[in-house]
């Protein structure tokens, strides 16, 4: 039988974007091959995120879109998957009639066996408690970095985060099949590897711990870069710091969501750390790792920040000059312990807030970038500039951008380079 042709669009974090890679390869498996044009697929699917309304309202935009290709070909597959089926599926089934499948994240190997039935809709939004995919083999869309999935669900319950409802329950894999699926990205070509998870340092399976499999995953022979994402400021502790001081394959690099300064403001998150508590991770991970690159996230407008709770996010990024930050409004999700608070920050001021974390970091990014002006930096290539297709762009262990002028490095290839300048969030150096 000829194979059938699937089109799909991922939003949302590097767990999605890992999801879609096992999707990917569950329909290969049923003969489907892949196509970038969504006027010749026999399915399409949107893999979907609910962390902010707008990202909600993104895939709800592009699903109404791919509606009417389906009036033009009525025997089209359309597919909601991920956060905002799990969140949403009743009024995604009532207001989009076309629908046909609807999957939350943690039903996707189901969805070879529901391409052949008959009777669409169907919705399998089923949480559960066991399932990490272990067994199946991703297909891969990426350059030279390989996702690779630890753990799944998450247990915090911040109060303004949908991820614990529409994720479930914390559930580690076995460093075994975590292992193996690493080995076996390194035979295809792979150089680096992220292990993901909502909160990696929760990483839990018999006696192994985060750092015990951070120490089993550094030892596989000729892995050189690994880095991860993301830990929970509150549970950071010496133990990870010395396995990454004491292994140079785990890249300096960790992001740690401060998500807000103000001690109260956190309290009314449910953070589980303090201002007091957060800087003194930062100043212990700086002790074990002077050259650590820390990167955050940042929600400004939560309900009930003043302006001097506000004040106290800008001091924090003051105090830590992260090397970079994902900004956010703070937007309200339905269901969620926040959503009861009310939203009192107006939406200019939220957008004054925003434009003023925005405006700091980037002087904070361009200082940090700055600094590396003169050293010599082991960088990754991965790929062409989008620019200029002669200039080469890769990442630094720090994981900063760097654009190369000269020598038509390939990719996949390690070089050392000369960083002559810093400009934007990029750097920009020379192959010695
Ligand atoms: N598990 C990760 C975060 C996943 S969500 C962690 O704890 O670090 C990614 C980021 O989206 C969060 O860190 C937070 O800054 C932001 N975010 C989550 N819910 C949000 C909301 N309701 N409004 C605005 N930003 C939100
Ligand atoms: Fe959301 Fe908090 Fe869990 Fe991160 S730790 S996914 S912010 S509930
Ligand atoms: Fe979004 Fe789901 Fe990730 S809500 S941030 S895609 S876990």
């Amino acid at each position: 039988m000829e194979a059938r042709k699937f089109y799909i669009e991922t939003y949302g974090c590097q767990m999605n974007e890992a999801d879609s890679e096992l999707v990917i390869g569950l329909l290969r498996g049923a003969n489907y091959q892949p196509t970038a044009i969504p006027e010749e697929a026999d399915l399409i699917l949107i893999n979907s995120c609910s962390v902010r309304e707008n990202a909600e309202k993104r895939a709800i935009a592009r699903l109404t879109q791919f509606k009417s290709l389906k009036k033009k070909k009525p025997e089209l597959l359309l597919g909601l998957i991920g956060c905002v089926a799990q969140r949403a599926h009743d009024e995604i089934l009532t207001e989009n009639k076309f629908v046909d499948l609807v999957l939350g994240p943690d039903s996707y190997r189901n969805l070879p066996e529901y391409l052949n039935q008959e009777q669409m809709p169907i919705v399998d939004v089923n949480l559960s408690r066991t399932e990490v995919y272990d067994e199946l083999i991703p297909s891969r869309n990426s350059v030279v970095n390989a996702w690779v999935s630890i753990m799944r669900g998450c247990n915090k319950f911040c109060t303004f985060c949908i991820v614990p409802y529409v994720r479930g329950r914390e559930r580690s894999r076995s460093p075994q099949s975590i292992i193996d699926e690493i080995r076996q990205a390194l035979n295809d070509g792979y150089r680096e590897v992220t292990l993901l998870g909502q909160n990696v340092n929760s990483y839990h399976y018999g006696a192994n711990r985060f750092p015990e499999l951070l120490e089993l995953v550094a030892a596989i022979p000729s892995l050189r870069r690994i880095r991860f994402t993301s830990p929970h400021p509150g549970d950071v502790d010496e133990k990870m710091l010395a396995v990454m001081q004491s292994h140079s394959n785990i890249c300096k690099q960790i992001h740690l969501p401060l998500q807000a300064g103000s001690s109260r403001i956190l309290k009314l998150m449910n953070r589980s750390y303090d201002q007091v508590h957060y800087l003194k991770v930062v100043n212990l991970i700086r002790e074990f790792l002077p050259q650590v690159a820390l990167t955050t996230d940042i929600i400004v407008g939560f309900p009930g920040e003043t302006a001097d709770d506000f004040e106290q996010t800008l001091q924090v990024m003051q105090i830590v000059k992260f090397d970079s930050a994902f900004m956010f409004k703070y937007s309200p999700r339905p269901g969620t312990k926040a959503a009861k608070m009310t939203d009192d920050v107006p939406e200019e001021e939220k957008s004054r807030r925003l434009k003023a974390v925005i405006q700091l970091q980037k002087s904070h990014t361009l200082e940090r970038n700055k600094a590396l002006v003169g050293t010599v930096q082991e960088v990754l290539i991965d790929g062409t500039s989008k620019k200029n297709p002669d200039e080469m762009i890769g990442r630094t262990e720090s994981n900063k951008i760097v654009v190369i002028k000269e020598g038509h490095p390939k990719i996949g290839e390690f070089c050392n380079v000369q960083i002559e300048k810093a400009m934007g969030v990029s750097l920009f150096g020379k192959i010695i």
